[in-house]
């Protein structure tokens, strides 16, 4: 067949295929994190709207809370000219995508679709590099949470803690019991999620600010960050000795089979409840990390888009970008992940005890000082000095003789060579 002919073949074969089908095919490649059973129910939610309207979804999901498995795979991918059309980047990272010239344009669809009327004016900024939209949020995370099996603290007497002194008394009454009084991972991220919750308790919001926005080292060096990380050390000895590696879920399943009392970890920890058919409330309990109450620290998952050179992958990636923000995915996504909807304008009438309480807690926060960037989350610094943290924060968490007062100063030295 000669090159005439073999184009006719084409066309002919064409023709046979309806337009829309011609027009709609094309394929968006997502990488993220979400691989839980909870969180992968809220992903299959995106997955389907975005078949629905025509499109192929092609799953690069990577194994690891916290994502930094998900970050090693796409920057190799990014290196080899090869990134998906979308990928799990948040808060300061995404400027860092962007600076690389890498991050497509998503105004069209922003405007078409009135993003910036439905996002909160931070959360829009976040989304933007240069001015322009390169991302598309989904929902917003709060870390500071404390998961409760309320029927192991019947059994041991416990009572629910507000303050740093009762959840170390509910952990000694936990204990006395024989239950694990808390279920934790020790992988870095989760160790840090901790670390966030107590310095967020023990220095208050604007501390926190001063301590991971700011980075500040009169307050990284000071009292109150020692006694940050005796608190740790003391909270780690009611933990499972061996957790090292273990996935957040796997912790998260532990009191939810009532093996253990609590979990301290954001809302994501909801998916697995949600996943298991119990209901906010009733089967188990939400409370602001003991001493957090007023504070918000946000967690806002989102996608930004890669450029891409196939007319109808970005039609894919588009159509993926419009549907992150539509009210009824804005529903069941979150619904099943445990977060709040990003959408300001939804009836939260439809969502749990705890994201309801969630979303007022969040408004709370906005008046003042109270709502943080997540530092172990990827939103308050770059990954580079975050990752000097979880250095310092896990080493630390790993050595139960460590000294607090060379912690600090650790923590300080190694902030500043990652700067
Ligand atoms: C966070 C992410 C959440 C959840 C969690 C556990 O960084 O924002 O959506 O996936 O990690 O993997």
């Amino acid at each position: 067949m000669n090159a005439i002919n073999r184009l006719a073949a084409v066309i002919s074969l064409a023709s046979l295929l309806p337009l829309s089908a011609i027009a709609a095919n094309g394929t968006v490649e997502v990488t993220h994190w979400w691989t839980s059973g909870g969180e992968a129910a809220a992903v299959k939610t995106l997955k389907e709207q975005v078949e629905k309207d025509g499109f192929t979804w092609k799953d690069n999901a990577v194994a690891g809370g916290g994502g930094a498995a998900a970050m090693t795979v796409l920057k190799s991918r990014a290196v080899a000219g090869n990134p998906p059309g979308a990928a799990q980047i948040k808060g300061p990272d995404i400027q860092e995508w962007g600076a690389l010239g890498l991050l497509t344009e998503l105004d069209d669809v922003a405007k078409a679709n009135n993003w910036d009327a439905l996002l909160p004016k931070k959360v829009a900024q976040i989304m933007q590099y240069d001015g322009h939209y390169v991302a598309v949020p989904v929902n917003i995370h709060r870390v500071n949470w404390l998961w409760i099996n309320p029927q192991v603290f019947d059994k041991a007497g416990a009572k629910v803690p507000t303050t740093l002194d009762e959840l170390f008394a509910a952990a000694d009454k936990l204990k006395a019991a024989g239950f694990i009084p808390l279920a934790h991972g020790g992988q870095p991220w989760q160790d840090s999620t901790v670390f966030e919750d107590l310095v967020l308790s023990i220095l208050g919001p604007q501390g926190y600010h001063q301590a991971f926005v700011e980075l500040d080292e009169s307050t990284l060096t000071g009292e109150k960050m020692v006694e940050v990380f005796k608190t740790l050390q003391r909270l780690g000895t009611y933990m499972d000795p061996n957790r090292a590696g273990r996935d957040w879920n796997i912790a998260a399943a532990e009191v939810i089979n009532g093996k253990a009392g609590m979990q301290i970890m954001g809302d994501w920890a909801k998916s697995e409840w949600t996943a298991a058919g119990k209901v906010a409330g009733k089967d188990y309990q939400c409370v602001a990390f003991p001493g957090t109450q007023g504070s918000f620290a946000y967690n806002i998952d989102s996608l930004a888009m890669f450029k891409l050179k196939n007319e109808n992958d970005i039609k894919a990636q588009n159509d993926l970008a419009k549907v992150a923000l539509e009210p009824q995915f804005q529903t069941v996504f979150n619904q099943n992940k445990g977060s709040l909807p990003v959408r300001q304008d939804m009836d939260m009438s439809q969502f749990d005890a705890c994201t309801q309480k969630s979303a007022v807690d969040f408004k709370e926060a906005e008046k003042g000082d109270g709502l943080q960037p997540s530092m172990a989350h990827n939103m308050a610094t770059s990954l580079a000095v975050q990752g000097a943290i979880f250095d310092v924060v896990t080493n630390f968490f790993n050595d139960p003789k460590a000294d607090p007062a060379t912690a600090v100063k650790q923590l300080n030295s190694a902030i500043k060579s990652a700067k």
